[in-house]
């Protein structure tokens, strides 16, 4: 543990208070506490990134893991979305992937690729590989998000993990799946180690979430972002109680709670905890709103392929996207998914745009 100051409290919390209160009345975080808002907030999942000419400048010759463990340039990267589009938050640069091998997992990042991890997780004995995250394992996490705060004012700054599931399949399956298969064989065939893994897999995400949390972030999004593999009756027998036990321990903070492929899942992803659920695009957002029910914000949902539509296709689908946001409690804009690495950054402005110009 980091240690206390004379009056318990952790150290950090004097610089934690200050960012929450500097980014409590920004239009993103009153989104999700479905407060009324002066523009509808938007942000991009995966903001960060290959489509950005500047990322790709500073990434040259940096390895990812390599990037997310160096608090300058994980600050710099954070950063430079924020400045080029003047979106409503900036997310944290990281990877769902770092709390593993931070713990002492043997993977990598392999560009174009994605995670691929050394022995993947086959028996009890595996377990063992998976202790518990303290801030020590991470001090370049609550470096960088500390110094980001300090950086962006009023802007709020998104923490993220990702979820037991997700987390799980790449574990199992050594790499990035389609079908999830080995994933699945394990979560039904042996269902008490399948409920071990997921709350090992608990325990280090809510870890790395409460770093982020007490290091300042104003709000943290669980992605789970492989879960729409599950039927519903299934999600809510063997993920949704792992997934509840994390969002359940960072209550002090607005919770997104995101995956892709989920139309039949939103309302039980809700009821695990979130405070805004977000959704792919595939639903439409008024359908989705039904769906997740009464007391959440929604976030979501343009296409990411569409911003490569001509320019009056993608207006017209922002509005339309607005439009059946003024359904929900509360509207994140975002896109459905991640932004694709081939996007011109200009089309993502012009979505900025549009958003906070309204209907
Ligand atoms: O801007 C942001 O959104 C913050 C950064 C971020 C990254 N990964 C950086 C990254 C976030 C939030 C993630 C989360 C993440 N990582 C998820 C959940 C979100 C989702 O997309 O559903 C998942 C499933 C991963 C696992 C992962 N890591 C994948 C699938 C990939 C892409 C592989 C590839 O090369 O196409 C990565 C690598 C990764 N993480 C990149 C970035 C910017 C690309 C690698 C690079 O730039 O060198």
């Amino acid at each position: 543990m980091v240690g206390m100051t004379a009056d318990g409290s952790a150290p950090t919390s004097a610089a934690r208070n200050a960012a929450r209160t500097a980014t409590r009345e920004s239009a993103f975080v009153k989104a999700c506490h479905r407060e009324p808002v002066p523009h509808t907030p938007v942000w991009f999942m995966r903001q960060a990134g290959r489509a950005l000419p500047e990322y790709r400048a500073l990434r040259e010759g940096t390895e990812m893991l390599q990037a997310c463990t160096t608090p300058d340039l994980v600050t710099e990267i954070t950063l430079q979305p924020v400045r080029r589009y003047g979106v409503d938050a900036a997310i944290f640069f990281s990877d769902i992937v770092v709390p593993l091998k931070a713990i002492g997992v043997d993977l990598d990042i392999v560009p174009g690729v994605g995670p691929v991890v050394a022995q993947p997780f086959r028996t009890e004995q595996d377990l063992d590989r998976l202790p518990a995250l303290t801030p020590e394992h991470v001090p370049y996490v609550t470096e960088a998000v500390q110094a980001l705060t300090g950086e962006l004012g009023a802007t709020p700054l998104i923490g993220f993990a990702g979820a037991p599931f997700t987390l799980a399949s790449y574990l199992v399956e050594g790499g990035p799946s389609k079908n999830h298969a080995a994933t699945k064989a394990l979560m039904y065939g042996q269902p008490a180690l399948w409920s071990a893994l997921l709350d090992r897999l608990a325990t280090i995400t809510l870890g790395f979430l409460r770093v982020q949390i007490d290091a300042g972030v104003s709000a943290v999004q669980l992605f789970d972002s492989w879960v729409g593999a599950l039927p519903a009756a299934d999600y809510r027998a063997y993920v949704q109680p792992h997934s509840a036990r994390v969002l359940a321990a960072v209550a002090d903070v607005p919770r997104i709670h995101f995956g892709v492929g989920t139309g039949e899942l939103l309302h039980d992803m809700g009821q695990a905890g979130a405070d805004v659920v977000g959704v792919d695009w595939r639903v439409p957002l008024s359908d989705a709103v039904q769906r997740i029910g009464p007391g959440k914000a929604v976030q979501g949902n343009l296409d990411p392929t569409l911003v490569f539509a001509p320019e009056e296709v993608v207006a017209r689908k922002v509005r339309e996207t607005l439009e059946q946001g003024r359904a929900a409690e509360g509207h994140v804009f975002n896109l459905g998914h991640g932004v694709l690495p081939e996007t011109d950054p200009d089309a993502l402005l012009r979505v900025v745009e549009l958003v906070h110009a309204g209907l």
